[in-house]
């Protein structure tokens, strides 16, 4: 299977919503001094080439980060995220798009450590070169959910969890919750970010349902929609949703979400979501 390349949406407005989340929740859990141990499940390459040809087929990154490249004031969660992408270029144009490993390897602290997965044979030795030799790093390639359940409980029972499937496959909506279910009995108290497209709402609110069916307390969700629901148009939104969240998260979000939909999109078709899915006690 694994004919999915995130190559092809580097930038786009999803990985817009979901970095965003990411640097917030990073910057957050670095505070404190205990060292946080960061899984990335679904890592993709790493980082990604805007002039090559993968992000260049569809530019689906027009539509994302370029826009936030050339905006005006913008909100403090996304102004950081902005600051991360800058980092990644030094400070010139726009070339380089950094995936959720090298976002969290370049604001990760010497007594963290993030360990990654990546199942597809030519990212994964693309990730590999990118992590270079760090040796708070630790990159495999192999399944994300089976790693996932043998990291946990993280030694300092501290832990950011990045769940960032590819959804090829119908079933990974109803193995995902169950993999999200079995890593929350390991380890309740970690932060859980699941990422998910909008292409056929009826299968998040599925997943939604069995969320909130699961027990499991205190579930945020954040969306943010380029275009109302459709069946014809691929993925039109995409959202988070956040087991345990950083309290400063839905502020951030209150303060975020609006001003996407108003920058980057057009004619009024944009919407977005913000939920306390379950409340936190
Ligand atoms: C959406 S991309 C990840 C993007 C990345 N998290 C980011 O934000 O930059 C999903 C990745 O998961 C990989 N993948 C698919 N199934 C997997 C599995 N069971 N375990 C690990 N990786 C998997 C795909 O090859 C793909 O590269």
């Amino acid at each position: 299977m694994l004919s999915y390349r995130h190559g092809f949406h580097a930038g786009n407005f999803a990985d817009v919503l979901k970095h965003t989340v990411l640097v917030h929740m990073l910057d957050y859990m670095i505070q404190k001094d205990k060292p946080l141990r960061i899984i990335d499940t679904h890592a993709g390459a790493g980082v990604y080439k805007l002039n090559g040809p993968q992000a260049q087929k569809n530019r689906e990154f027009d539509s994302g980060i370029s826009q936030l490249w050339e905006s005006g004031p913008q909100p403090k969660a996304v102004a950081r995220f902005v600051e991360q992408v800058r980092h990644v270029n030094s400070g010139g144009a726009l070339q380089l798009y950094p995936g959720s490993p090298l976002l969290a390897q370049t604001m990760m602290r010497p007594v963290d450590r993030l360990f990654l997965h990546e199942l597809h044979p030519a990212d994964f030795q693309f990730l590999r070169d990118c992590m270079r030799d760090d040796k708070r790093i630790r990159v495999e390639n192999e399944d994300g959910f089976a790693g996932l359940q043998a990291l946990l409980p993280p030694p300092d029972r501290r832990a950011l969890v990045l769940i960032d499937p590819s959804y090829e496959v119908k079933n990974d909506y109803q193995h995902l919750v169950k993999q999200i279910v079995q890593a929350h009995k390991r380890f309740a108290t970690g932060t859980y970010a699941i990422w998910y497209p909008v292409v056929l709402r009826q299968r998040i609110d599925e997943m939604e349902l069995a969320l909130k069916k699961s027990g499991i307390k205190n579930i945020q969700l954040m969306e943010f929609g380029m275009q109302p629901d459709s069946q014809e148009h691929g993925m039109t939104s995409s959202g988070m949703i956040v087991i345990n969240p950083p309290w400063t998260l839905w502020a951030a979000m209150e303060e975020t979400l609006p001003w996407l939909v108003d920058t980057l999109t057009e004619n009024g078709t944009g919407f977005y979501r913000l939920e306390q899915l379950v409340a936190e006690k």
